[in-house]
């Protein structure tokens, strides 16, 4: 019988071992990792990172826009992060003429410095553990629905009573699929300013070529400032506010790091899913992941072509391609990754062991026992609802044709005479502004992007979607959907500059016979379209089965904890504030090949090829590399580093994150992750998953070396 339990215990260990480095950690509960974190080699404490009555790295740290991390690195609020974070500001600020994004911004003094609009960071004041404040009062037999209306109102009072009385934001966040809730109150600034960028050869060095790959060689920072009233306090952006006091900024080690030596990351990890099951993780593997891969590889090839006609095209579609590339690329090594790994069977093993040990005990039985096959069974009904809403949103909603219909339904069908008026003015200059910005060559490219994605929409799913658009594409193109797409295209007026204008102008009044608007091809394929996805009768369920989901995965992960109990587990990245560490380390990403744990700029010299764009050298850097003018930046050995690798476990939204020492020293930004690894948000694997970091060598080097930014330097604080 015992014998029987111990390899019960032992066969359910949880899939992603919990081995090496992998979780991101609460900082608040960071004392349990302490010990763990100086065997590793870690020389400073738990509190130093996170202290809620004293200064601490926290204060340090913040939520860089609405999806990464920055870090201050003065007693002026001056802030790093990545280029790619700083990416869309810089773009805003560039125009063909003055070029901030190819050519690199260095601002001369503060009065230089560039406010950027819709730009935030967010500091953590304090954390808490609410759960039970917002448990109160929830009982086992209430309805996922009485259960979530407790919840709702739990955290309203909490969140309410936290504030009150001061200018902090408060925000409760569930964790492990609601099992537990913790409360983070939060200071929030508006006015962050552009302080300097690299040019985009260096900030963005290697593109979407390198991008999620090892050697990496990219100088992947930027520069802001955080600026604050008199008082310190935020403040809406103004000339008088002054730069931002933090209780904390970091100090900057040039000692740089070996293999073997300790790195943590603190930052800002996005989305991860550790606890998916099987049928989740064959959904994302075999459907999801592909579809949008092709769906996407469709629209990138129209914008690559279309950026490398001109400049003015490079500039226009720069920001939206990374965006969209970023996610093309990483699916793709997260399929690959997930297939190495046979997380779907590694799942079904732990599933199957799971169910048997929910069948041991009668009690058990009744709470866990028939789970998975609930699971089995939402997921297989999702299934559905899920392509349909990937395809609205990868091929529907993806050309500003489409886009701009959207508008325009529901101006034409909103009923207060009012807003109409207001409404229709609105639409029609911001018409204005797109049919005045380079229209006829955009024309050409938005058409395509339109033309390419719904053919695959109608050929992969849409078919049948509904049934007047396939006899429509029967009846008048001979079964031909890209013709018929064109037509749609062609004959629509809002694709039509002056017709848009003169039918908007001539229906601007909210009594005249406005459903005129809505006579064009645009509309006769757009509105049935959404009409479906609104009333879909197959979806009906959706909003059910998802918080059928929720309610599964809550049980589910209450049981996997108590199946493995005395296992330390991390909950889930959900865009809070997490420490992550690990070593630097080399690995093997397939056989005969050993990445090294840092890259040099001689690499940047053996990447160069003038005519290809994203591995053009800036012909400075190339003097100062011909020089060997590497200042105090060198290493022992007289090397540029560039970049390391770490077995930190990181995602999306660490990017810009600080990357420190056993000391707490701030040696690197963390910006990627290897390719190999990138399955790690579902499955994390110790051999294959490191994540990138920019040197912060490197990054002073640019800046203090290339930009001569040398008042940027002189307000940081080196330690040698
Ligand atoms: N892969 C990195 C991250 O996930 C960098 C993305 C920006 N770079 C790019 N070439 N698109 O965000
Ligand atoms: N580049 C990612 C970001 O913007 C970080 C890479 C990752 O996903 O780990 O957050």
């Amino acid at each position: 019988m015992l014998k029987k339990f111990i390899v019960i215990g032992l066969i359910l260990a949880f899939p992603a071992a919990l081995l090496a480095d992998e979780g991101m950690w609460l900082p608040l509960l960071l004392q349990r990792k302490e010990a763990d974190m100086k065997a590793k080699g870690m020389r400073i404490s738990a509190k130093d990172i996170y202290d809620a009555n004293n200064a601490s790295f926290k204060d340090a740290v913040m939520l860089f826009g609405g999806g990464c991390t920055g870090e201050f690195v003065s007693e002026k609020g001056l802030v790093l992060t990545n280029h790619h974070c700083g990416y869309s500001y810089i773009v805003s600020h560039s125009t063909v003429e003055r070029d901030y994004l190819t050519n690199g911004f260095w601002s001369n003094s503060q009065a230089e410095e560039l406010p950027c609009k819709g730009l935030s960071v967010t500091l953590l004041v304090y954390m808490e553990d609410v759960t039970a404040k917002v448990l109160k009062g929830v009982e086992p037999t209430m309805t996922e629905q009485e259960r979530k209306a407790m919840i709702k109102k739990n955290i309203d009072e909490v969140e309410m009573a936290a504030v009150k009385g001061t200018h902090y934001n408060a925000s409760i966040e569930p964790f492990y699929y609601g099992n537990q809730y913790f409360m983070y109150v939060n200071e929030i600034f508006t006015d962050v300013r552009l302080v300097g960028a690299p040019p985009s050869n260096i900030g963005k060095f290697g593109g979407d070529t390198d991008n999620w790959m090892y050697p990496r060689h990219t100088g992947d920072f930027s520069v802001f400032r955080v600026y604050a009233d008199k008082d310190n306090k935020p403040a809406a952006y103004s000339k008088d506010n002054v730069p931002y006091k933090p209780k904390k900024h970091l100090n900057i080690s040039l000692k740089g790091v070996k293999e073997g030596d300790f790195t943590f990351v603190f930052g800002y990890p996005g989305t991860t899913q550790q606890f998916l099951t099987s049928y989740a993780v064959n959904q994302i593997q075999n459907y999801e992941d592909p579809a949008r891969i092709k769906l996407r590889t469709a629209r990138l090839d129209i914008y690559n072509a279309a950026m490398n006609q001109s400049p003015e095209q490079r500039l226009r579609y720069a920001s939206q391609v990374a965006g969209i590339a970023n996610g093309w690329k990483k699916w793709q090594g997260e399929v690959k990754g997930l297939k190495r790994l046979d997380a779907i069977n590694r799942k079904k093993e732990f599933e199957k062991n799971f169910t048997i040990w929910a069948n041991v005990i009668e009690q058990r039985k009744e709470k866990y026992g028939g789970l998975l096959a609930d699971f089995e069974k939402t997921y297989n009904e999702m299934m559905y609802d899920n392509s349909e809403y990937l395809y609205l949103t990868e091929a529907l909603l993806t050309s500003d044709f489409m886009k701009n219909t959207r508008a325009l339904v529901s101006l034409i069908e909103e009923k207060d005479s009012a807003k109409y008026k207001k409404n229709i003015d609105i639409f029609y200059n911001n018409l204005t502004h797109y049919f005045n910005n380079d229209y006829e060559r955009h024309r050409k490219v938005d058409k395509a992007i339109f033309i390419n994605a719904m053919a695959i929409f109608y050929n992969d799913f849409g078919k049948g979607y509904y049934d007047s658009w396939k006899q429509w594409v029967d009846k008048d193109f001979k079964g031909d959907i890209n013709k018929m797409l064109d037509y749609v295209y062609e004959q629509s007026y809002i694709t039509n500059p002056k017709k848009a204008l003169e039918m908007l102008d001539k229906y601007k009044d909210p009594n005249k016979d406005r459903k005129k608007l809505s006579i064009s091809p645009a509309t006769t394929l757009y509105v049935p379209l959404m009409t479906k996805f609104n009333n879909d009768e197959k979806r009906k369920n959706y909003a059910a089965l998802n918080s059928k989901l929720d309610s599964l995965y809550r049980i589910y992960v209450e049981g996997i904890m108590e199946s493995n109990s005395g296992k330390d587990f991390y909950p889930d990245a959900n865009l809070t504030l997490r420490v992550t560490y690990g070593n630097v380390k080399s690995f093997n990403p397939r056989n005969g090949v050993t990445y090294l744990p840092y890259t040099t700029i001689d690499g940047i010299m053996q990447k160069e090829n003038p005519d290809i764009y994203d591995y053009v050298v800036e012909p400075r850097l190339k003097e100062l590399y011909n020089k060997k003018d590497y200042g105090r930046y060198a290493n022992e050995k007289g090397e540029l580093p560039v970049t390391f690798i770490a077995s930190n476990h990181t995602t999306g939204g660490n990017s810009g994150s600080p990357v420190m020492d056993a000391d707490g020293n701030l040696i690197g930004l963390n910006f990627d992750r290897n390719w190999e690894g990138t399955m790690s948000d579902i499955m994390y694997d110790p051999d294959y998953c490191r994540n990138i970091s920019l040197d912060i060598r490197y990054c002073l080097f640019i800046i203090d070396k290339f930009a001569g930014a040398t008042r940027l330097i002189d307000e940081m604080t080196i330690v040698k």
